[in-house]
């Protein structure tokens, strides 16, 4: 795109961002705006910083957009998020084609409005041939409900005697996950400045690289995106071992 900073050279490049995007509403409140026009700004930041992530070489782009606790919010915020993410469905698509982009989905998606998830499962379908970036939408999700339900279906398996308990190990256990056909996380962004996880991919991020970034939400874009992946690039990953 003209005017843009184009993308610096990285040593490394993350197979596998997650992102907490997180701040909507503060963004808001500094403008004296609803909370609700901060969730719109949003919009714009996952449609660059998709587009973006494509561009420089990442597989994976798991986005945290709706926690399984966030349904408390108030009736109104939420119904607004949910007509916001049919309509980001919807709109995107074409979007998501040009740029080889293959959507798919993880949490307990039918707790989502029929609409919601009719649409998902329509942009799914319509981007499934894609061969570039994944695009996983962590939607209605929460980490301890995901491995609540990998233990459950562990269960069952062993009832039926498809599995024995003693075959249970980590590798098994992933492809219990939401997440069994994706590679763990390399690096996990945190937007707003708050130092925590707010239940996202419990046992995904064992060893994930943590990067926080006090900007809001809406004012992640481009630039702060390269940043923390010229971070990431200089980070030394040791999984418990010594270094060479
Ligand atoms: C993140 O922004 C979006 C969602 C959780 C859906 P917030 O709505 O949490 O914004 P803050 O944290 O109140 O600023
Ligand atoms: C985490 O943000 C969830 C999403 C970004 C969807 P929250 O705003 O819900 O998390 P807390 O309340 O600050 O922990
Ligand atoms: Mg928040």
């Amino acid at each position: 795109m003209t005017g843009q900073p184009s993308a610096p050279r990285l040593t490394k490049v993350p197979q596998h961002v997650a992102v907490i995007m997180d701040g909507n509403g503060r963004w808001a409140r500094e403008r004296n705006m609803m909370r609700v026009q901060g969730h719109r700004a949003g919009v714009d930041s996952v449609r660059e910083i998709v587009r973006t992530a494509g561009e420089v070489g990442v597989k994976y782009l798991t986005l945290y957009a709706f926690s399984v606790e966030n349904w408390s919010r108030p009736k109104t915020e939420v119904s607004t998020l949910m007509k916001l993410l049919a309509k980001f469905l919807k709109d995107e698509v074409p979007e998501l084609n040009r740029n080889n982009v293959r959507l798919q989905a993880i949490g307990r998606i039918t707790d989502l409005p029929k609409a919601a998830q009719d649409q998902l499962h329509d942009s799914i379908e319509a981007t499934s041939k894609n061969t570039g970036l994944t695009l996983i939408l962590a939607l209605s999700y929460s980490g301890r409900v995901e491995i609540i339900e990998a233990v459950q279906s562990i269960i069952r398996e062993v009832k039926l005697g498809h599995l024995d308990t003693a075959q249970i190990d980590a590798d098994v256990f992933k492809h219990h996950l939401y997440t069994r056909y994706y590679p763990d996380p390399d690096l996990l962004i945190r937007t707003s400045g708050e130092m925590r996880l707010s239940n996202f991919l419990l046992w995904q991020l064992s060893y994930t690289e943590i990067y926080v970034t006090s900007t809001l939400w809406p004012d992640f874009r481009r630039e702060e995106f390269f940043r923390a992946l010229e971070d990431y690039a200089k980070r030394q990953r040791r999984f418990g071992a010594v270094s060479s």
